[in-house]
């Protein structure tokens, strides 16, 4: 590559760094992403020279885009197709946040490795995946594209959708190449405000924000796109400590970087650049390879390096890398790689696609409450109630190709226990009528909670409740004293505090193709719920961000009988949140007991086997997700009161007890400093192994 960079002019080498979508090339296209994008004062030689496309719809229009180009090129450098194949590309798996509520990154490999055979069939290369953001703040619309609050699910999850996406290796045909997502501390986002400031501590950015972007590097990951926010003041599009120092010095990473949409631009408006050209400036000395949907580079790199404030050995390395992901990609063997309308038809929405759709849509419900009233009778009369009865937006946002009019609705697939369907949610406009028929059913399942464009990219909420006359429908159902269940369609953790009367609650999250079958599933006790919160759920929004892995404060809250006034609590509410970390019921009864430590003293070269019984007392047989948290007593900065290390998940036959083992290592100790140094010390820990992050057994152990 290094041999053909040589031969490029400059104009072919900034080019590179353009990436715009398809339509610029042929005209009549329709676009995959809209956006302020006229504004670019592209000039028909600079669109060709663009070295990569933003979208594509099908096969069709990439064979059409791509050989338009390279009749332009003259080195016949191809484009690369990149895509937001996010959760799914026409078989939609349920949005990230719920495939992390099942706690099991094979999930996430499944939903990946079907959505690269998927996609590339239409010629996509890349996607704009895993999102690996951490948030603790239910506001932000963007919680349902991410793996929740804690680093190590977090990291075990983005992991394997990244080797999802990979497969045997992105030169071969049903495999593509993943780029993490938004680099970094996105989650972070002041006040749950998409786009705002983001203003962490750099111990907060180490050891909780970073991590599973490494993750996803060290999996495989060719790419980075960096996030609109600040970081230090700095955006992270142009924020140097984060693409060169983090990035390249630290990590050794060559990945490509790209900014998110119109994000280069957009440090304008945070102010720290006066025109388009100090832009291009920054951006190239900041680190930013590709230049998504704006043209700072393209208009201005030319001039900043002839004029010799641009080194242009700095617009050679960002094209070096792009050149070899190009390679990679086996694109100059094959421009048109993974393009086939013929495979479309026999790869896209295949029933065994749907099977695994199905399957994750299963593992991904979270079952809150259960008074007895779950799994139903099969014979079970139902009257099903609230918007989603009827709704096909069950999909999220995100969804790319995922077709609505391929799902069953929730009525059709309960159609023979429905005695009465209202997708009505106003309670007045229930008439006595509806009122008598209603009360004619053995239970009533309530399908609320908030549509599917309440969430996602902008799309944040200051209140978290469930929208519009729902919870006053609700409260109707209540007061006729009926039994309920109410099933949850949401991107975010919601405040439940009325809902939580309900007889039943199962968190359906917006499962994807799949939802209505497996929700189905669930009720009728064909599946047995395993799910597990990925993100705590606050009592209310004055409570945000409420998280499991919090520190101790000098002035802790001992609960309930604590005699200080004088500690760190409300006046009005628990500090636990409504809902913890972790926490998850299943149609089994799992008990713990026994547990033991192999040595309660580790040296630093030693591990700890960590044992203890898991008793499935129930004749229902189920799956449990057991969980192992440290804490640090003392080190050198406050630690959490416990952080996730481990977690398994195992299946228990009817009245099955199984020994569930851990190992301890001295990794498992380690944590950062504000330098960025990874460190560990010698004292006293603790170790919990339970069913959540608030119940579990706990023993000491001491480090020597
Ligand atoms: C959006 C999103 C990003 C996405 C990109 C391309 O603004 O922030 O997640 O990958 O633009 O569509």
């Amino acid at each position: 590559m290094k041999n053909l960079l040589k031969q490029m002019s400059m104009k072919e080498k900034i080019g590179q760094l353009l990436q715009i979508p398809p339509f610029f090339f042929v005209k009549d296209l329709k676009i995959e992403v809209a956006g302020p994008v006229e504004e670019l004062h592209l000039d028909e030689e600079k669109i060709f020279f663009a070295g990569s496309a933003l979208g594509i719809g099908s096969a069709e229009e990439m064979i059409e885009v791509q050989r338009k180009y390279l009749e332009k090129s003259r080195h016949k450098i191809p484009l690369i197709f990149m895509a937001d194949i996010i959760h799914g590309y026409k078989t939609i798996f349920p949005v990230p946040i719920a495939m992390a509520s099942s706690f099991n990154p094979e999930i996430a490999y499944q939903c990946a490795r079907i959505s690269a055979k998927e996609a590339s069939t239409s010629g996509i290369h890349v996607s704009f995946s895993p999102m690996a953001d951490l948030s603790r703040d239910p506001r932000w619309g963007r919680v349902v594209e991410g793996f929740g609050e804690d680093p190590t699910l977090i990291s075990s999850m983005v992991e394997q959708m990244v080797k999802g996406y990979i497969g045997d290796g992105i030169e071969k045909e049903g495999n593509i190449a993943s780029c993490v997502k938004h680099f970094a501390g996105y989650g972070a986002s002041e006040a749950g405000r998409d786009y705002n400031t983001v203003d962490i501590s750099k111990i907060s950015l180490y050891s909780q924000y970073l991590p599973a972007y490494r993750k996803a590097l060290e999996a495989g990951s060719r790419m980075v796109m960096t996030s609109f926010n600040t970081l230090d003041g700095v955006p992270c599009t142009v924020n140097s400590f984060l693409l060169r120092d983090v990035l390249r010095n630290n990590w050794k990473s060559n990945a490509v970087t790209i900014s998110d949409y119109d994000s280069l631009k957009q440090i304008l408006a945070h102010g720290i650049a006066e025109d388009m050209k100090e832009v291009a400036y920054k951006g190239i000395t900041g680190g930013l390879d590709i230049e998504m949907a704006s043209s700072a580079y393209s208009n201005h790199l030319e001039s900043l390096i002839d004029e010799g404030i641009v080194d242009e050995r700095l617009l050679d390395e960002a094209v070096l890398r792009i050149l070899e992901l190009k390679r990679d990609l086996g694109l100059f063997d094959n421009p048109y790689k993974g393009a086939s309308p013929e495979m479309a038809k026999t790869i896209v929405l295949s029933e065994s696609n749907l099977q695994a759709a199905r399957k994750a849509a299963h593992e991904s419900m979270i079952l809150l409450k259960n008074d007895g009233v779950l799994p139903l009778d099969s014979q079970a009369k139902i009257a099903l109630l609230g918007p989603y009865s009827t709704s096909r937006r069950v999909v999220g946002p995100w969804s790319w190709h995922g077709r609505r009019d391929v799902h069953d609705t929730l009525e059709e697939v309960l159609n023979d226990n429905i005695i009465y369907v209202n997708c009505e949610e106003d309670p007045k406009k229930y008439t006595k009528e509806d009122i008598d028929r209603i009360k004619e059913a053995d239970i009533v399942v309530l399908a609320i909670g908030e549509d599917e464009h309440l969430s996602g990219e902008a799309h944040s909420r200051s209140k978290i409740r469930i929208p519009g006359k729902q919870e006053q429908m609700f409260e109707m159902i209540h007061s006729l004293g009926m039994k309920s269940i109410t099933l949850l369609f949401n991107g975010r953790p919601l405040i439940l505090d009325q809902i939580q009367q309900s007889n039943a609650l199962l968190e359906c999250w917006f499962l994807g193709s799949e939802s209505s079958s497996a929700i189905k599933d669930i009720l009728f006790g064909t599946v047995n719920p395993s799910g597990k919160l990925p993100i705590s759920f606050p009592r209310n929004e004055g409570q945000i961000p409420v998280y499991y892995n919090h520190l101790n404060t000098g002035r802790p809250y001992l609960g309930p009988n604590d005699y200080n006034e004088y500690v760190s609590k409300y006046l009005d509410i628990e500090n636990t949140p409504m809902y913890a970390f972790g926490y998850g019921l299943s149609y089994s009864t799992f008990n713990y007991s026994d547990l033991n430590l192999s040595t309660n003293r580790m040296t630093e070269t030693e591990s700890i086997t960590v044992s203890v019984t898991v008793k499935n007392d129930s004749n229902v047989e189920g799956d449990e997700i057991s969980q192992l948290y440290i804490r640090d007593y003392v080190a050198r900065v406050s630690r959490p009161v416990k952080e996730l290390k481990h977690f398994q998940k195992n299946h228990f036959k009817e009245f099955q007890s199984k020994v569930i083992e851990f190992t301890i290592t001295l990794d498992d100790l380690k944590y950062y400093l504000g330098t960025g140094d990874l460190v560990f010390d010698k004292g006293r820990f603790q170790v919990m192994v339970g069913t959540s992050s608030d119940s579990y057994l706990s023993d000491d152990f001491e480090l020597i």
